[in-house]
């Protein structure tokens, strides 16, 4: 076991690294579109809902397992069960879900990276033609890429908890919320920028069905970094008087809030390029729409700002992505090394070097399974469909797991580990919270519909993604 562990230097130190892990590439693209496409403020509405109602029960759950056991996930799952072989297997869970969807996500990261340095070169141009994403993820200068952003994101883990994560946090989001608001201001102010704001925001509540409301779960879960065993890490490294509610409720409004504001910026940007889009059309997926079609929507603005100031808002905006990409990165690498130290007592240093390695290899494998190399880009056969490595990675680890471990993690908290301590974990800080109306109901839904919805979500992703 590490000697001393440590810690946050403060609240707002934690509030931000953990903000900073759960605004992602989702918040500032996946979830603009998907709220445009399904029901506008009908779909903002469910989605609230279900991060107030649903996911923050569940991540006081995961932050008050860590803060309890003063432990990676492995050792939390270990320690709270007193030592249950059944229950380790969740722990296990929790190290190699954020092991694995890391290594899709460093892939993603490296394409915003190259983006960002294609338009400071000036070659906005080119990257706006839809030839450049395919030609790109397949040239070699990827693998350069990679070890760059590799040594950016360990070198900050390298300093610490204090020093590393949450400096890095404290420089950071700060200058992710100017950057996007800036830019929101700067498009709010263009042509046609109220009837992006018009599809976001007036609710169609015909839109809703059983598939919207499940991927705005869906969404939200993954939003706030939950089932990835992160929220417990970083609820290792908390101070022991902070109250876990508050925490946990400022993380989720400021995820939320980030979100909401992304969307301010990538409708009306829609909009103004093209009044008469239908929405329909954009791309599902956060790849899609940064890489073939945002790059068209800057090039426009050369009409209004020219070729210098459309290049500018694109080069902000890819830094934007990058800054949320990575905070994100480091949150979820922290994981797999904290479970190496406190494991297996190895130094910060040394646990560094083996998971990037081992992260260096298989992201590797992720960035040839375009077209590099043949076999990872038909690496199996899911559903009648042919998957690369990149694909299979993101559909185990990301679309099936993460809720697997999130209900794992509700009945762990309430049946094995028990109210009792829970309840204690969160009274922390919050004398208040002790027989408080969202006390009783943070204690209920865990231990009923939570895991319900949870399992259901489950269970529709393997029939839908492997049958
Ligand atoms: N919340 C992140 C996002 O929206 C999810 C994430 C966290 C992904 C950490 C990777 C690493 O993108």
């Amino acid at each position: 076991m590490s000697a001393v562990r440590e810690h946050f230097g403060s609240r707002l130190g934690f509030i931000l690294a953990a903000a900073g892990s759960a605004v992602g590439i989702g918040n500032l693209v996946a979830f603009p579109v998907a709220a445009t496409k399904s029901g506008g403020g009908a779909f903002l509405l469910v989605y609230a809902l279900f991060v107030f109602l649903i996911c923050l029960p569940v991540m006081m759950a995961e932050l008050a397992l860590g803060r309890r056991s003063d432990r990676d996930p492995v050792g939390a799952y270990r320690q709270l069960s007193g030592g249950s072989h059944l229950w380790r297997i969740p722990g296990w869970l929790a190290l190699i879900t954020p092991f694995m969807i890391a290594i899709f996500y460093l892939v993603v990261t490296v394409w915003i990276l190259g983006y960002l340095i294609g338009t400071l070169r000036g070659n906005l141009d080119q990257l706006a033609t839809e030839a450049y994403f395919l030609q790109f993820i397949n040239s070699p200068v990827v693998f350069f890429y990679l070890v760059l952003l590799m040594f950016g994101i360990n070198g900050i883990l390298a300093l610490g908890v204090k020093d590393g994560i949450e400096r890095a946090a404290k420089t950071l989001m700060p200058m992710l919320f100017v950057m996007l608001l800036g830019l929101v201001i700067f498009v709010l102010t263009r042509e046609n920028a109220a009837l992006g704001l018009k599809y976001y925001l007036i609710p169609d509540f015909a839109k809703l069905n059983g598939e919207v409301v499940s991927k705005a779960m869906a969404q939200a879960f993954f939003s706030l970094s939950l089932g990835m065993g992160i929220m417990i890490t970083y609820g290792s490294y908390m101070k022991k008087q902070d109250s876990v509610p508050g925490s946990a409720r400022a993380v989720a409004i400021t995820d939320t809030l980030v979100a909401f504001t992304a969307g301010l910026l990538i409708l009306p940007s829609v909009f103004h390029f093209n009044p008469q889009i239908d929405p329909a059309e954009l791309s599902d997926s956060s790849a899609g729409m940064i890489f073939l079609f945002l790059p068209k929507i800057f090039l426009a603005l050369q009409d209004s700002v020219g070729y210098a100031g459309a290049s500018a808002v694109a080069a902000v905006f890819f830094f934007l992505v990058l800054v949320a990409a990575v905070t994100s990165l480091v949150s979820i690498i922290e994981v797999p090394l904290a479970t190496l130290r406190d494991e297996y007592c190895m130094s910060r240093k040394k646990a560094i070097y083996t998971v990037g390695l081992v992260q260096f290899v298989l992201a590797i494998g992720c960035a040839v399974s375009f077209g590099m190399a043949d076999w990872l880009t038909q690496f199996v056969q899911l559903a009648g469909e042919n998957k690369s490595f990149f694909d299979l990675v993101e559909i185990i680890f990301y679309d099936t797991i993460l809720p697997l471990n999130g209900l794992l993690v509700c009945l762990f908290v309430i049946y094995k580990w028990k109210k009792i301590n829970f309840d204690q974990e969160l009274q922390i800080g919050d004398p208040g919270f002790a027989g408080s109306l969202s006390q009783k109901y943070i204690n209920f839904s865990l231990g009923t519909f939570i895991p319900l919805i949870l399992l259901l979500i489950f269970i529709n992703t393997v029939a839908l993604k492997f049958f």
